[in-house]
C-alpha cells in the first residue's frame, strides 16, 4: 500500500465563477487503476464529482483525461505507473468543459462525421457479401482499433489553436476507410482532407502518437493521406 494525493480539476458552470482543484488523499495499492480511484472518490467521498466512463477496459473511449500533463484513459492507467505520488487529473485540453472532467465532444464528433466514417459504395450491391481478402483485411490493422477517445486530437497544438482543424482522430478514421478494399468513397473524402482544415495543417509534432492509449499512429495516417492526395494530384 502507498499514500497518494489526487488533485482533481473541478468546475460546475452553474455554481462556480472559476475552476478550482480539490485534493483527495488515500492509501491504495499502486496497482489500482485511476478509474477505480475516481469511482472511490465519487462513491465514498464526494458524489458530485463528474467524469465519463463506461466499459472500464479501454474499449468505449469515454474516460480520456489529462493526468500529470499527459492524455490517457483512466481505466488503463495504474496509479503506481505514473512515477509520482502526487497526481493531478484534469479534463482533456482543447475541449470545452461541461463539468469537472467531462468535456463537450460535440465538435470532436462533428469532425469525425465530416470525413464520412463509413463504407461508401458506387458499384452495384453484390448478391452475397462485400468480399474482402485476408490480405486486404490486414491493411486495417492499426487503424480499426481507434476507440474515439479524443486523447490524440486533444493533445495536438494545431487542434488547440484552430477550432476548424479536423484533427488526428478524424484523419485516422478517414484513412481507415480510404484503405478499405470495399470502399469507393475516396473522391468524396479526399476534398475534405485536402481543405484548409485538413491534413496539410498538421505540423508533424507527433504529440498525437504519444497520447494514443491504443498505441496507434495518427501521424502515419496523415502522411499516408498526403501521399494519396499527391498521387491523385488533388
Ligand atoms: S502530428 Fe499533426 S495531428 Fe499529430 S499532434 Fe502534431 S500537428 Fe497534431
Ligand atoms: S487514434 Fe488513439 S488517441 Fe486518437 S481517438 Fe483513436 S484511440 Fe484515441
Ligand atoms: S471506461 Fe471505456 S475506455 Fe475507459
Amino acid at each position: 500500500m502507498k499514500k497518494f494525493t489526487f488533485e482533481i480539476f473541478r468546475y460546475d458552470p452553474d455554481k462556480d465563477s472559476a475552476p478550482h482543484y480539490d485534493t483527495f488523499e488515500m492509501e491504495i495499492d499502486p496497482e489500482t487503476l485511476l478509474l477505480t480511484v475516481l469511482n472511490k472518490i465519487k462513491w465514498e467521498m464526494d458524489p458530485t464529482l463528474a467524469f465519463r466512463r463506461s466499459c472500464r477496459e479501454g474499449v468505449c473511449g469515454s474516460d480520456g483525461m489529462n493526468v500529470n500533463g499527459v492524455n490517457m484513459l483512466s481505466c488503463m492507467t495504474k496509479a503506481g505507473d505514473l512515477g509520482k505520488s502526487h497526481i493531478v487529473i484534469q479534463p482533456l485540453p482543447g475541449m470545452p468543459v461541461v463539468r469537472d472532467l467531462v468535456v463537450d465532444v460535440e465538435d470532436f464528433m462533428a469532425k469525425f462525421i465530416a470525413v464520412k466514417p463509413y463504407i461508401i459504395r458506387k458499384s452495384p450491391t453484390p448478391d452475397l457479401e462485400y468480399y474482402q481478402s485476408a490480405a486486404d483485411r490486414k491493411k486495417l490493422d492499426g487503424l480499426y482499433e481507434c476507440i474515439l477517445c479524443g486523447c490524440c486530437s486533444s493533445s495536438c497544438p494545431s487542434y488547440w489553436v484552430d477550432k476548424d482543424y479536423l484533427g488526428p482522430s478524424a484523419f485516422m478514421r478517414a484513412w481507415r476507410y480510404l484503405v478499405d478494399s470495399r470502399d469507393e468513397g475516396a473522391d468524396e473524402r479526399l476534398p475534405v482532407l485536402n481543405s484548409r482544415d485538413g491534413v496539410w495543417r498538421c505540423h508533424t509534432i507527433y504529440n498525437c502518437v504519444k497520447a494514443c492509449p491504443k498505441e496507434l499512429n495518427p501521424t502515419d495516417a496523415i502522411v499516408s493521406i498526403r501521399k494519396m492526395l499527391m498521387a491523385k494530384q488533388y
